[in-house]
């Protein structure tokens, strides 16, 4: 049985005020949801050891939105993995849309990146996910299938049992446009037998996320398909109420 996993995504958001009443929120607002569902939060960078002691003793885990691929050396302004593991640092957002457009990250780089999670013992989540061209012109199952298979190349497939996958439609991304639950789980369907090509473990195992536009309206049939098992979520998640209530609508649905 998969544990289901809802992960925000703050993005470029939040100060130290904010951070610290909306963790606060948080952490007295899950209570028992925690029991059906491990919740993840992923605060920009300089904020990572404000979050760590706010979170010290709570069930809520700490993520980063970004990590180099490089153990160390000479990278004005990156982050390597061992420097998150030492904030606490559990699950790292790789891939994201928003990078590979603005960034320019390439299939290899992402690849290289959750290399380098895997091997620091970090849970990488993969992001891949069509734009809405590549989606009009019929692509979007190839697109994503490239995008997971540049990953399932470099890493194995025992170091790749810690990773978690989320698909993300980049059209659905804070446009308040979901990916209807069939269409999201036509794409999480496919994603694990991509997988079930690599190992039939880690087809099983693996955790596929969804991410775009997800809220309090939408979580829990977007939950209900069989081949996801939680979300990737930003804006909604620098909503306390919200957050909570769309991790609550997973753990309910959770059957240990
Ligand atoms: P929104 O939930 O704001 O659409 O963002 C999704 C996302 O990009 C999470 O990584």
């Amino acid at each position: 049985m998969r544990r289901s996993l809802v992960a925000g995504n703050w993005k470029m958001h939040g100060s130290g005020v904010m951070i610290t009443g909306l963790l606060q929120r948080l952490v007295q607002g899950l209570g028992a949801a925690e029991d059906g569902v491990e919740v993840v939060v992923c605060p920009p960078a300089p904020y990572l050891s404000l979050s760590q002691d706010l979170l010290r003793h709570t069930g809520v885990q700490l993520g980063a939105q970004n990590v180099h691929a490089e153990a160390a050396g000479a990278y004005t302004g990156e982050v390597a993995a061992a420097m998150l593991v030492e904030f606490g640092v559990r699950f790292v957002i790789v891939g994201h849309s928003e990078r590979r457009r603005d960034a320019g990250e390439t299939d290899e780089q992402v690849a290289r990146k959750c290399a380098a999670a895997l091997k620091s013992g970090i849970s990488p989540i993969v992001c891949v996910g069509e734009t809405l061209e590549e989606r009009e012109a019929g692509n979007a199952d190839s697109v994503v299938a490239r995008q997971v298979n540049a990953i399932l190349q470099r890493c194995d497939d025992a170091a790749l049992l810690n990773s978690v996958f989320a698909y993300e439609p980049v059209w659905a991304i804070g446009t308040g446009i979901t990916a209807t639950p069939a269409q999201a789980q036509s794409m999480h369907g496919l994603i694990r037998s991509l997988l079930r090509e690599s190992s039939i473990d880690l087809a099983a195992r693996t955790r596929i996320l969804y991410g775009g536009s997800v809220s309090a309206e939408n979580a829990r049939a977007l939950f209900a398909q069989s081949d996801i098992d939680g979300g990737l979520v930003g804006g909604a998640s620098l909503r306390p109420e919200e957050f909570i209530t769309i991790c609550k609508s997973v753990s309910e649905q959770w059957k240990p």
